[in-house]
């Protein structure tokens, strides 16, 4: 157990709300080990809440599994703790990584034939479902292996899944697809290879001694199943990683790989690695602060929000969260975006579109200022709470006011079970993962998709929006590799921001769909570089802001190829003409700006209302460039958004 609740305890770095694990006993025992509403409960076994845990009782069983949680379907608590079982007598358990997009049709499937759910998770379906397989099995003789390759087969979305049963008594079998899952293996002894063969089901196959890792001699070899390294790396550095649709089995001490068939170039051998970093390195990967890796890992959290709800395939979108209220926001009067600092940011991007798809009018607000004026909220008005942690005092007080005057409430958030997401009628969750880093990044860019997947679902049936639709749905399509063409201009944002770090002060000056991106950009640079930053809407530089502008001031633009085009330009001119030299963020494709600015940043082109994504992820890393080359540790800086207003930031 102390193994186990250790190997959690590496993987805090990843944010979780709650704990479980299962002993090898048998039958089986599970724990809830903690739970919380906030990140970070604690995993000191002094600290433990299940007391029938004792730490001094000794088992003769050599397999236990434990996981952390990050809520995605049913609130931190210990029902929804992993391992999820198939049935009161634990005859199959399983811990989970990942999301079940088909849960909903595999429950009530299996709800037809007898199987009674406990918890409100997408996982509990898997455990009930190799049970079914199990139940229904063609031969007694059927493999542990062979079940849950028939489970997966039936599974959608993205998972890493360790599996034990009382009718595989010391056998634990783990696969993946788009979750990561690797193997440490600890043997003091010679290993029989250093490279296992994989067994495709299509050629029968026996297990034989060429197919298998074990140590020579029948010596003593230990397996850990993890989602990362940093959860077994001070037990050994060997590691096998895991590919889509491997499915991996420990049976008397022998590791095998199985696949159900070869795919056209896949080598039939996973190698042992042996992995050279630091434990500190492993979980933040070659990343130097939280922050970064958060920024790096944009192209798969906005894979993860959209995912089991854009089908590109026939352009549509489904919002399980808004399901049962979407006629009636369909029918109101008013859209009011409610939120503080990024997230409001992430309201301002995404307003025009909404106004376009909708056809409703759109307030957005920040929280503070809504409530300090007492603003007129009605019936037929639905309010929108978005916020990272769910949690923030403001965007809550704001909540409860608006439920008072009988307005619909739909939660956007990245917290499942947080105050936000409980208060609210509906919502929807953001799927970003984690974000541990003070300074908001990944959790910016899931907001603004999930609020176009929102703007989408409104117009669904309207056939005038749908070439409208499909374009924007298309530009989803396509958006998280044209976030990693914008994340590989790190280098070039590393250079500018030496050439910036020692300044006082950064204007960022833009328009339309991009006035967000200041506004967030000016945001990041004050927060964790302390420098002075201001994002200004380019459509009032000739209102006072002009006159900050001279040769001495930096000033970066946000220039792209929509309808602002030709103003832009004109603001360009305002600012050249008093000796400024901006740095624009521009289309890379837009040889008239490229021409006529001195220093650019080119990014690629996407439809217009999602460029937004695109043009904040330069002054991301440049605000990120910022704080190091000044000097200051990104992860411990004390910013606004610190203090008891917002817990997951304390
Ligand atoms: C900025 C930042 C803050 C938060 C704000 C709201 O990087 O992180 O401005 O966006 O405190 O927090 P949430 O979204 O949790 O309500």
């Amino acid at each position: 157990l102390e193994i186990l609740l250790k190997g959690l305890r590496r993987l805090e770095y990843r944010g979780y709300d709650s704990a479980g694990e299962s002993d090898g006993k048998s039958p089986c025992h599970q724990h809830a080990l903690a739970c919380s509403s906030g990140l970070f409960p604690s995993l000191s076994p002094h600290c433990l809440p299940d007391n029938d845990i004792d730490l001094d009782v000794e088992f003769d069983v050599h397999l236990g599994i434990a996981h952390t949680r990050w809520a995605t379907h049913g609130v931190p608590s210990p029902v929804n703790s992993h391992p999820h079982r198939s049935d009161k007598s634990n005859e199959f358990i399983v811990i989970h990584n990942g999301i079940i997009t088909n849960y909903k049709d595999l429950r009530k499937f299996l709800e037809s034939k007898g199987y009674e759910f406990e918890s409100e998770t997408d996982t509990e379906t898997i455990a009930k479902l190799v049970k079914y397989m199990y139940d229904n099995r063609e031969s007694d003789d059927i493999s542990f292996t062979t079940l849950v390759e028939q489970v997966i087969q039936q599974l959608e979305g993205a998972f890493a899944l360790v599996f034990k049963s009382v009718h595989y008594p010391g056998e634990a079998v783990g696969t993946r697809r788009g979750s990561p899952l690797l193997i440490g293996v600890r043997s003091d002894h010679k290993l029989s290879t250093d490279h296992i063969p994989v067994l495709y089901r299509s050629c029968k196959f026996k297990l034989k001694n060429d197919t298998c890792l074990f140590p020579v001699d029948e010596k003593a070899v230990e397996y850990y199943f993890a989602s990362d390294a940093s959860a077994v790396i001070e037990h050994t550095n060997r590691v096998i990683f895991l590919e889509d649709d491997d499915v991996a089995a420990v049976m008397d001490g022998r590791l095998s790989i199985h696949r159900i068939k070869r795919r056209a170039g896949d080598y039939p051998a996973r190698a042992i690695q042996t992995l050279q970093m630091e434990l500190q390195q492993i979980m933040k990967g070659n990343y130097s602060s939280f922050m970064q890796k958060e920024i790096f890992e944009q192209p798969e959290s906005v894979v993860n929000t959209m995912r089991g709800r854009v089908n590109f395939d026939n352009n549509t979108v489904t919002l399980g969260g808004l399901k049962d209220h979407i006629k009636e926001i369909q029918r109101c009067r008013r859209l009011i975006l409610i939120a503080c600092g990024t997230s409001y940011h992430a309201g301002v991007a995404t307003r025009q579109v909404l106004e376009e798809l909708t056809e409703l009018p759109v307030m957005v607000e920040l929280a503070s200022d809504f409530l300090d004026r007492n603003t007129p909220v009605f019936r037929d008005d639905v309010c929108f709470f978005i916020s990272q942690s769910g949690e923030t005092a403001d965007s809550l007080m704001a909540l409860r006011y608006c439920k008072e005057r009988g307005a619909l409430t739909v939660g956007v958030t990245n917290t499942v079970g947080s105050s936000i997401s409980r208060e609210t009628d509906c919502g929807v969750h953001i799927n970003a993962g984690p974000e541990i880093g003070v300074a908001s990044t990944k959790a910016y860019t899931s907001q603004f998709v999930a609020l176009i997947m929102f703007a989408l679902l409104m117009c669904d049936d309207r056939i005038s929006m749908q070439p409208r639709r499909r374009e924007i749905i298309q530009g989803l399509r396509v958006l998280p590799d044209l976030i990693k063409e914008v994340l590989s201009l790190d280098d070039e944002i590393q250079k500018l921001a030496t050439e910036l770090y020692q300044q006082k002060s950064v204007l960022i000056m833009g328009r339309g769909y991009h006035y967000a991106t200041c506004l967030e950009g000016a945001l990041k640079i004050k927060e964790i570089t302390y420098m002075h930053s201001e994002g200004i809407l380019a459509g009032e530089l000739k209102h006072g802001p002009l006159a900050l502008v001279d040769k001495l001031m930096p000033v970066i633009m946000i220039i792209m190829r929509d309808h602002t085009y030709t103003k832009c330009q004109n603001a360009l001119q305002q600012v050249v003409a008093r000796q400024g030299r901006p740095i624009v963020i521009c289309d890379k494709d837009d040889y008239e700006t490229i021409k006529n600015s001195s220093r650019t940043i080119k990014v690629p082109h996407c439809v217009d209302c999602l460029q937004g994504i695109l043009s904040v992820i330069p002054l991301q890393l440049l605000s990120f460039h910022l704080a190091v080359l000044r000097g200051y540790d990104v992860s411990n800086v004390t910013s606004g958004s610190e203090g008891t207003d917002n817990p997951v930031f304390c």
